[in-house]
């Protein structure tokens, strides 16, 4: 398990993660990849483990059991390498707060080992990317939130790494600054391996590729955004909206139809919701019913699921969860 060459691996590998405080296990036996040009979204709600696992994946904090890999390199026994090819933004940007933007984006990259003339056009890169050209002689502690995140991106950013981990880049920001970062994420996305964690679940619509949720320090799921939704009760739901009330015989008719396992009456007079055993696709059953029976609509939507629910099964008590996510 020791020597596998750095080519032969994912950007970020995590086998059988695990992480004990004491006698409690925040992270249980966790594994998954991230490639190159995929952006994976880590869900999950508070107190998950989301933070402690990217601690360990960024070498801040090492494992109880189990082994990461960035960039090819075992973070445990080639730290330096590792670390190298990673840009991490902690949990809430921490930076020195009495430093300039400036000041303290070269600091990082003295760290870094960069001699002057390379500081120089680092630190200005960076500060470019994270559009903090007019704060960057401003002490960091009179930011606002929204610029004292970019300072923690630029910093992340600072050495063009192809590995990026990013803890809630976007908690705390407004929803322009929101939208900024993101945009900013995506575009890095395209030359590099993305691990973003979250508890906002638009964000994964928004910019993942890919998202893996978990609960109690467990992995629940790993796929797509279009598979989380694919598990909603509402995937593939039909809503109808009638022009007035809904005719009395309408609910019993669409029930009879082939797929459909239940119809909900919504709060408005006028609306029906159709759900579909299984996900099935009922559309086409019931358009061709209301074109059948002359029902005057306003309106027929195709539902496509809905995140949040789906989230709150895969989270809630374990044995809900049972249903779906691989094993
Ligand atoms: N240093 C620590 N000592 C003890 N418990 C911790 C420590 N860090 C985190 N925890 C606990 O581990 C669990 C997971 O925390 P965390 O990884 O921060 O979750 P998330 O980032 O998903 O909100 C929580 O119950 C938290 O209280
Ligand atoms: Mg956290």
């Amino acid at each position: 398990m020791t020597s596998a060459g750095a080519q032969s691996r994912a950007a970020v590998e995590v086998a059988s993660l695990g992480k004990d405080f004491g006698a409690f296990s925040a992270v249980k036996d966790i594994s998954f990849a991230v490639r190159r040009g995929e952006v994976l979204g880590f869900l999950g709600p508070n107190g998950a483990g989301k933070s402690t696992t990217m601690k360990m994946i960024a070498g801040f904090l090492a494992p109880t059991r189990g082994q990461v890999w960035v960039g090819g390199y075992d973070i445990d026994r080639r730290p330096l390498e590792a670390k190298r090819c990673l840009g991490y933004l902690p949990e809430g940007a921490p930076a020195y707060a009495d430093m300039s933007v400036s000041a303290f984006l070269t600091f990082i990259a003295r760290m870094r080992g960069y001699r002057r003339r390379e500081r120089r056009s680092r630190v200005a890169a960076a500060v470019e990317k994270a559009n903090l050209g007019s704060v960057a002689y401003k002490p960091i502690e009179t930011l606002s939130k929204g610029f004292k995140r970019r300072v923690g991106l630029a910093q992340a950013i600072l050495h063009d790494p192809p590995i990026l981990v990013m803890d809630e880049p976007t908690d705390g920001l407004d929803p322009n600054q929101k939208h900024e970062v993101r945009t900013l994420i995506r575009e890095m996305a395209r030359d590099k391996a993305i691990l973003i964690s979250t508890h906002i679940l638009e964000e994964v619509d928004a910019i993942c590729d890919r998202a893996i949720i978990i609960a109690h320090g467990r992995l629940k799921f790993d796929g797509t955004p279009q598979q989380l939704l694919c598990m909603s009760s509402l995937h593939n739901a039909v809503r109808l909206r009638f022009a007035g009330n809904v005719p009395a015989d309408a609910a019993a008719r669409l029930l009879d139809l082939h797929g459909v396992g239940r119809v909900n009456q919504s709060d408005e007079a006028d609306q029906l919701m159709v759900l579909p055993n299984n996900a099935t696709a009922i559309v086409k059953q019931v358009a061709q019913l209301a074109r059948a029976e002359t029902w005057q609509l306003q309106e027929l939507v195709v539902e496509s699921g809905q995140l949040d629910e789906v989230f709150r099964r895969i989270t809630g008590p374990a044995e809900a969860a049972q249903r779906g996510e691989p094993a």
